[in-house]
Formats: C-alpha cells, structure tokens, sequence
C-alpha cells in the first residue's frame, strides 16, 4: 500500500546561492548543489563545514536565509521534513528516529496515519516492507521488535520508511560512523542496488576510502562555502584532502618504544550485557606504561560493556581492574578519575557532554574543583576561560564562542571538546573508544599524534576502535574480542588483516580454516 499520495520521481535537485546564519556563524556561504537522479553525490569537508546543515535545509528542517531549492527546475519551499518527503526527499539522520518497543512494521507506518485513512492497515504495511526488502536486498522483518535489533538493522528500517514514502532523493549523513566494516558492505551494496533503480543519494562521510568507493561526484565544502564539484573517478584522495582541508594530511608512522610496568591490570572480569546475557566472561588484559593496546573486534562482542565497567557506567559482577595496582572495579567516577584515568566515551553525547552547558562548561565537567582553577574556594574564571580557550584553539574546535552551547556546535566539533579535556589530562590510563569516529581527517591526524604523546609520556592506553586501519596504524599490540574473551593478542606488524579478521571471526590463531573478513584490507583509508 503506498503512501496516502506518491511522490513524482525526481530527476535533478539542484540547490542555488544557499546562505544560512547562525549566531556568530556563516554555516552556509552562497553554496551551489546539483544532485542528479542515478548518483551518488558526496558531500565532503571538515568538521563544521556546514554539510548537515545543507542537508537539514534540503530535508526541510529549516529554511535558507537566501537562495533557492528547485527539483526538475521548479522552484520549492519546505515549511518542514512533512514538505520535503512530499517532494520525495527524504534522509537518515545519523541518530535513528525509531521506537524500540514497536515493531519495524509499526515503525514504518507512524506518522503515516491521516484523516482520509485513519485505520492504518498493518497487515499491508508489513507486506510493502517485505517487498522493499527483498527488491533493495535491505533484510528486515516487518515483526521484528526495534530493540531487538543492531544498529545496521536499524539504519535499514530507516531506509525502508524513506522508500516507503516514496523517497527518491535519500540523504544518508555519516551512515557508515555507526556501522561495522561488515555492514559498510552491507549498506554499500544497498545503496548501489538504489541508485541503478533511479534514486539519487546523498551521502556524508569522513572516511574517503568509501567516498572514493561510493560516488559517482564529490563536492567539497570549506568554511560554509563551496569549493568544488568533481567526478569521483577523476580525483585523488591527497586532491580531495587538500580541497577539504587546504594542505596536505599524511597518515602518521609511530616509533616502536619500550613499554614500562604495567598500569592497567583487568582480571576475570565478568558483566551482564542490556540484553540480560553476559557480556563479558573473563576479560583478561594488560596495558603498560607507554603501550597502546589496540582492542579490536566486531561490535557486539563485549567492547561497550567493558568500557562502561572501566568507567564506572556498568558495574562488574566479577574480576578486578587494576590501575596502579589499586582495584577500581567498585569506584564511584570521581575516584576513578583521581586514580588516574581518563575516559573518552563512544557515546560522547550522552555519556561525554551536557547539551545545554557551554562548551566551556563541558570542558570542566570534572576538572572544576582542581587547584589550578581555584582561588581557595572561588573558581578562577579568567584561567578557566584562557585554558578553554587554549585546548579549542588547539584542537581547532570550531565554536562561535566558549559560551556557545554546546548542542550548537557541529557532531565533530562536539567530539574534539570532549576529546580536548579528556587528552589535556596526564592519566595513568587512558581509555579511548572510537576516538576518531565522526571527526574530520585533520582532527584525526591531531588525535593520533595526541595519543602518541600521551604513549610518550608514559600513559597506559587502551584504544578500542572498530576501524582496523587506526588500530594497526596505533596500537603496539592488538587484543581481539569475541564473545566477551580475548581470543589472541598479536603484536604489531606480527600480524596480517586476515589474521585478525579470524580471530574477529571466533577463530583461533592456530586453526586453519575460516571465512574471509570483509572488507579487504584498505591502504588508503582515511
Ligand atoms: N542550530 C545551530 N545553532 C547554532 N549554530 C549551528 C547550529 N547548527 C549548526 N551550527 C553551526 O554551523 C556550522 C556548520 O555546522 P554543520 O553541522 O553543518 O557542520 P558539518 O559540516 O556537518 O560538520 P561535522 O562533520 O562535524 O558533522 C558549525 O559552525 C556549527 O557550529
Ligand atoms: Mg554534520
């Protein structure tokens, strides 16, 4: 059953002169798009280059300061989201809009409800997303329940409602940040089947191995402004680089060093999942004083729960933690982090920051009451401010102003703020998950050599991150995670991607056969 009135196919969208203001920004500087059924259309460009909020515009979410949006050369104005699914657009935020205790079928037809059919058939929604799924090979089951399912599922019911609705142009900003290399694939083949049925798809990532994979053009953008169209197969990732970035990125080369005592010490470490199975069955890890330990592995497979039982979050039902020889396991965060440990969050948003506080509130979250901010019993403003001031200058945050909330600010950007306090600290041990996830390729170079000199000074750090490349590129040895045990630990250049992809796999370093990982190795990933 299609939606109350299907949209016409869209042929070409093409966005004039967009101009968009923000207090104390020009997020959107005359920028000129045309997306063109049968593509898809790259958007790249640093954190806060004013990419989503081109988007949100073109979604409908607010109006343009100056300029114009025509699809097939007629003129459109979106008063909200409800408009621009009229006209056939319709995007996946990065943040899914789903209800977990609904069914996909549920799911899908919320909102679809009118006056002229106010007894929405389930029975038909459900057989419309069967059908979608088989022609987009996008598997999903219209009964499953949404908190039944993982993040990729999810992302896919996402899609189904866009094509539900009659989407043909389909905005995806930074799909692949939340997914698995696996489901990359996965959606890669999706989004492939989509536009060789007709649909034009916009697509936002800072990886450029899959922009470079993925697109049929590439524009970048700088500042709010634009700076070029190109097709993809014409450009280089060091041209892109340059055009996002305006120098050149090199991806770092780390020296060997001889690791010290161990700092970190996590033994028989046990933790019940959310889904009330066990999570963790026996962690066993050690991180000495200047090693990185790369813990790598499919998502899925104990990583979020053992971060959270490092950070206090979740609570062990059984092992230690050692930092420093002390046992942590059962400290409130404020011991932890007087013991010696910094935390980057993978849910930086929720786990990392207060919205609707300041970004420089949020870079004294838990550094307020420090010495060198006080005088007796009084905060220092003026030294709060200059070293806020400093960490954003240095991680290049982009912000209208250190009171600026920080719910303003652009994803990366948020990211660098919670990035910038946690690094400036001297930690015993820092814990580090997806610490480049959603940040641009500049900032990406700026972390990894932050963690090299936090590995340099002597910190304990244990980086779980589900972009192999950065674990090889970082980490002095790499532990894999399956099924809530550490399957092997491999030293760095000791190993090939095949290896640890077996291991990821559940296989056993000395057991021969197995199923190739996927993707394959990429040298040119972002
Ligand atoms: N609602 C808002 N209020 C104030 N400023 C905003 C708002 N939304 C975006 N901005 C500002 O506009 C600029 C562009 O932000 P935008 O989110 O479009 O960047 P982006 O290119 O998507 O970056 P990222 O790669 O980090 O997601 C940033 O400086 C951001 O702080
Ligand atoms: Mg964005």
């Amino acid at each position: 059953m299609p939606p109350t009135s299907t949209p016409q196919h869209i042929g070409r969208v093409e966005m004039r002169g967009i101009v968009k203001r923000f207090p104390g920004v020009l997020a959107n500087d005359h920028v000129d798009l045309e997306i063109n059924a049968g593509e898809v259309h790259s958007l790249l460009g640093e954190n806060g280059a004013g990419k989503s909020t081109l988007m949100r515009q073109l979604y409908g979410m607010y109006p343009p300061d100056e300029g114009q949006i025509l699809i097939d050369g007629k003129p459109h104005v979106f008063r909200s989201p409800a408009d621009a699914i009229k006209a056939g657009i319709g995007m996946i935020h990065q943040h899914f809009m789903l209800v977990p205790t609904l069914t996909v079928a549920e799911n899908v037809a919320l909102g679809l409800k009118s006056s002229r059919e106010p007894q929405l058939d389930l029975d038909k929604v459900s057989k419309r997303v069967t059908e979608l799924s088989k022609a987009y090979g996008l598997k999903v089951y219209p009964s499953a329940y949404v908190w039944q399912l993982s993040v990729g599922e999810q992302q896919r019911v996402e899609i189904i409602k866009a094509l539900y609705r009659g989407a043909s142009l389909i905005i995806l900003d930074e799909p692949t940040a939340v997914l698995t290399p696996q489901e990359v694939c996965d959606l890669f083949l999706i989004l492939k089947k989509m536009v060789s049925e007709g649909h034009a798809l916009v697509f936002i990532s800072h990886k450029l191995h899959e922009v470079m994979e993925i697109s049929t053009r590439v524009t970048v953008l700088r500042d709010g402004k634009m700076i070029g169209t190109r097709p993809a197969a014409g450009v280089t990732r060091d041209e892109m680089v340059k055009m996002m970035v305006g120098r050149e990125v090199k991806p770092l080369a780390p020296q060997p060093m001889q690791a010290g005592a161990p700092r970190l010490q996590i033994r028989g470490l046990h933790a019940m999942g959310d889904r009330g199975t066990e999570a963790l069955q026996g962690v066993d890890l050690e991180v000495r004083a200047g090693e990185i330990v790369g813990l790598a592995g499919v998502s899925g497979n104990g990583q979020r729960e053992l971060a959270q039982c490092m950070s206090g979050l979740r609570t062990a039902t059984a092992g230690t933690i050692l930092i420093e020889g002390k046992d942590i396991a059962h400290f409130s965060l404020r011991e932890r982090v007087e013991a010696g440990l910094a935390y980057v969050p993978e849910e930086r948003m929720r786990d990392g920051a207060i919205r609707d506080f300041s970004v420089q509130e949020n870079v004294f979250l838990h550094d307020h009451t420090s010495p060198q901010f006080t005088n007796g019993i009084f905060l220092n403003f003026k030294k709060m401010a200059e070293h806020a001031g400093a960490l954003t200058k240095q991680f290049a945050v982009k912000t209208a102003s250190l009171d600026t909330p920080i719910k303003n600010l652009s994803g990366g950007n948020i990211q660098k703020v919670i990035l910038a306090r946690e690094l400036s600290r001297k930690p015993h041990v820092l814990i580090a998950a997806q610490p480049t996830r959603g940040v641009d390729i500049g900032a990406t170079e700026y972390i990894h050599q932050r963690l090299m000199e936090q590995r340099a000074a002597g910190t304990a750090i244990l980086l779980i991150s589900e972009d192999l490349d950065e674990i090889r590129t970082l980490s002095d040895r790499i532990a894999v995670i399956y099924e809530g045990k550490i399957m092997g630990i491999v030293r760095r250049g000791e190993a090939t991607v095949e290896q640890i992809g077996l291991l990821m796999a559940g296989i056993s370093a000395d057991s021969a056969v197995g199923k190739e990982p996927c993707p394959p190795d990429d040298p040119v990933a972002a």
